[in-house]
């Protein structure tokens, strides 16, 4: 009954644990959520403000399919300043979460057959986007210690495009200019596309961002992801956008005609408010993250639990030694902690769990504390 293209993705492998967290706190037991892909502060007060001033003003009615003048205007000044890539309004589009610029990017550049690399592990939801549209997912294992991959080894005359998500979920590795220049090379001799998924660029404890874009040759074939979900704290919101040469972006813009028209309007001139205004936060919570990562590093070192050492975002990827499928559902069901198996990410990682510290101190206290319980 349902089409060929649905069909080629499963339903989310991480789903069952979420659900049984929730039905297990439905039933008022102490579940630690450690899953969660979210930050846990509210959105600051003034980009809430912005939302109710601009519903207030009647600003609720159709925009421009790409977005509002004001925030393509405000997002090209952002990629400048902060990023050093040069990239005019009529290179973005502005979509409802930076999933759906995913999507949508995938959607307008993929087609049957053509191969698309992702590292190992990635972020689920490429894989899934890649299969929606016909492609073929090669995936490239790490080496390193999560800094470098052998892309050269993978890459046929089928490579259309390579996905990049630093930081990453679930790892946390920010990748070095080492691994950015071998990928730029790679990129130019093979003519391919590098999506660039920057949503976490603002979360780094050690290290600096580096937008691929903004290396000689990558502004034609880069397309940079990015939103406001993770820096601002508005992931209930909706608001990402891509920004990419011309023709990309035009063909991303005639799919969301047709299919989402835009993001909500007040939304988009809230969007505006955030990254034009007070960014002081966003040190506050990437201070409070860092706080949280390091008593968790600590606590696993103790443990003699190895992981990935993340270096940015909110998620550790830590290796449990058996099925993680296994662990997570009994971790889940003995201990309530709620975490996510390590195969939902990729091709390697069955025995890997994310651990996401997108949570209070005393939640990642605790959770140690039953981790030790649980694995003696
Ligand atoms: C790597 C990565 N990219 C994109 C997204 C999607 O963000 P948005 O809420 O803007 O759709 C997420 C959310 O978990 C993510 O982890």
């Amino acid at each position: 009954m349902t089409s060929r293209r649905v069909n080629a993705v499963s339903p989310s492998a991480t789903l069952r644990i979420s659900e049984a967290a929730k039905q297990l706190k439905r039933e008022g037991k102490p579940v630690v959520d450690m899953s969660v892909g979210e930050p846990d502060f509210p959105t600051p007060s003034f980009i809430i403000e912005a939302a109710y001033k601009a519903m207030k003003e009647g600003k609720v009615f159709y925009t421009p399919s790409r977005g509002i003048p004001e925030l393509l205007e405000a997002i090209s000044w952002k990629l400048k300043e902060e990023n050093d890539v040069d990239f005019s309004p009529e290179n973005i589009i502005v979509t409802p979460g930076a999933k759906y610029a995913i999507f949508e990017a995938i959607m307008s550049l993929i087609d049957e057959g053509d191969e698309i690399i992702l590292l190992d592990p990635s972020w689920v939801t490429y894989e899934a986007c890649v299969l929606m549209a016909g492609g073929k997912v090669v995936w490239v294992p790490h080496t390193k210690n999560f800094q470098d991959a052998p892309l050269e080894d993978y890459i046929t005359p089928k490579t259309k495009m390579v996905i990049l998500n630093s930081p990453s979920n679930p790892l946390g590795v920010v990748y070095p200019v080492s691994f950015l220049k071998k990928l730029r090379d790679l990129a130019i001799d093979h003519d391919l596309f590098v999506m660039s998924d920057e949503i976490y660029e603002k979360i780094i404890f050690d290290g600096e961002h580096k937008s691929i874009a903004s290396m000689d040759g990558m502004l034609e074939r880069t397309i940079i992801i990015n939103g406001l979900s993770k820096t601002y704290s508005m992931t209930g919101w909706r608001i990402g956008y891509a920004a990419a040469r011309e023709g990309v972006i035009k063909a991303m813009a005639r799919m969301q005609s047709h299919s989402v028209s835009h993001p909500t309007s007040f939304v988009q001139y809230a969007a505006v408010e955030a990254i034009k205004g007070d960014q002081s936060f966003i040190g506050e919570m990437v201070a409070e993250f860092k706080a949280r990562r390091d008593i968790l590093m600590k606590g696993l070192d103790n443990l003699g639990i190895s992981y990935a050492p993340p270096q940015g975002a909110f998620y550790i990827f830590m290796e449990v030694g058996e099925s993680s499928m296994d662990f997570c559902e009994r971790f889940l069901k003995e201990k309530y902690v709620a975490t996510t198996p390590g195969a939902a990410f990729g091709k390697r990682y069955n025995t890997w769990m994310r651990v996401s510290y997108a949570t209070s101190r005393g939640n990642i206290r605790e959770m140690l504390e039953r981790l030790e319980d649980f694995i003696r």
